[in-house]
């Protein structure tokens, strides 16, 4: 057999290869989400958000119906937008939360933005993930009060629900939908493009040198060591109070105040809470999981005091606030 017989077979080859990483190239450039590609200082300990996060449309949609819907409570009054409204950074700017029947919660509640990029959640990090974490509200009888069982029989009771969740699921409307739905929603919760995330994506004059020092200052007192990664915290344990004990000094010891001893049992985690997010922290007032204080100057002073053993004078507090105040990101393209 002459050797130029088998040229077909072997261009055949070659244009399967070519047609196959063709495919395979544009598979992954829709895949690949658009911030991967952005180039931001890898050597800083923080990271930019994704200023695009890949999610079911579909799913976005329900989840922000239901986070919404006051008919997740027991007497249909409460949402989770009462406490966690995307007006006012993911909040209620409450000391404490005001739940079904006026119930005042036992601690600030947190920012619902970037909670995705949470390791766990709650204060104490009870909740392993953003699934899990709906359970608390829904049955709480400070928050919602209400059951799975009722929430599914009033959803089933809506055309509107029963459409929505069919195009969605397979299934249809069941607590674990409804748990997957919200969490979507909440994944698209994000905040990209502060001002502070452009710096780390080479623009240098996105901060002003003020706004440098204060972040020089966060890195070199040692605040970076607990808050850190995307979400400038979010991603550890750690003791309020390593230097110094807070709860004596404040007074009026609760049981919210034991954190995640509540959940362990364990000696060791006495007072031992997740250190939040920095993110959006100028328009989530007031701080702390006691929510006593108002304003981020004092929030920053205690910080100092309790967790580095540090006595800031005040210029060097106006400069690490001047940083935090450059963490504000965006949400649908507007500033929070
Ligand atoms: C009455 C006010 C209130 C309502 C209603 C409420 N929450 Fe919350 N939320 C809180 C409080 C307070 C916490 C903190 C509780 C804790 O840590 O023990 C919290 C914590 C969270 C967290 C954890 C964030 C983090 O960083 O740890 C998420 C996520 C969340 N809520 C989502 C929801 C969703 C979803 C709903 C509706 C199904 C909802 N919340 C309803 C007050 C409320
Ligand atoms: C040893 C770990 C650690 C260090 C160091 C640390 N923090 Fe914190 N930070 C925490 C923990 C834990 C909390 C939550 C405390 C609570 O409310 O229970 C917190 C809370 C905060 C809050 C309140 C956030 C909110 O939404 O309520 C701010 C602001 C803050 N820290 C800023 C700083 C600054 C600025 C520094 C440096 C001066 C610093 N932290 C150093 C662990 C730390």
């Amino acid at each position: 057999m002459k050797w130029w017989y088998m040229l077909p077979v072997l261009l055949l080859c070659l244009l399967a290869i070519g047609l196959w990483q063709y495919l395979h190239r544009t598979e992954q450039s829709v895949k690949e989400p658009l911030a991967t590609r952005e180039a931001y200082t890898p050597q800083e300990p923080i990271q930019p958000i994704p200023l695009q996060v890949a999610l079911n449309d579909t799913k976005v949609k329900l989840g922000e119906k239901l986070f919404h819907d006051r008919r997740l409570s027991h007497d249909n009054s409460v949402s989770c937008a009462d406490c966690h409204n995307l007006e006012t950074g993911g909040t209620d700017r409450r000391r404490r939360s005001i739940g079904i029947n006026g119930a005042e919660s036992s601690v600030n509640t947190p920012t619902v933005f970037n909670s995705g990029f949470n390791f766990r959640q709650f204060w104490d990090g009870r909740a392993e993930t953003l699934e899990d974490q709906i359970d608390g509200p829904i049955n709480s009888p400070h928050e919602l009060a209400s059951n799975w069982q009722e929430v599914g029989a009033k959803l089933s009771a809506s055309p509107d629900y029963v459409a929505a969740f069919e195009a969605a699921y397979q299934d249809g409307i069941n607590p674990d939908n409804i748990r997957d739905a919200i969490a979507t929603f909440e994944r698209s919760l994000y905040t990209p493009n502060a001002r502070f995330d452009q710096f780390l994506r080479g623009d240098s004059e996105a901060l002003s040198e003020a706004e440098k020092a204060g972040y020089h200052l966060f890195k070199t007192y040692g605040c970076i060591r607990c808050h850190q990664g995307i979400n400038i915290g979010g991603n550890l344990f750690q003791t309020f109070g390593v230097m110094g004990n807070y709860f004596t000094d404040r007074g009026n010891m609760t049981k919210a105040d034991l954190g995640r001893f509540n959940v362990t049992g364990e000696e060791h985690d006495r007072h031992v809470f997740k250190v939040p997010s920095l993110r959006n922290a100028a328009v989530t007032p007031p701080y702390f999981h006691d929510g006593s204080a108002t304003r981020l100057e004092d929030a920053v002073t205690i910080m100092a005091t309790y967790q580095l053993g540090r006595k800031l004078d005040p210029s060097e507090v106006d400069l690490i606030v001047q940083f935090l105040q450059t963490l504000t990101g965006t949400y649908k393209e507007k500033p929070l």
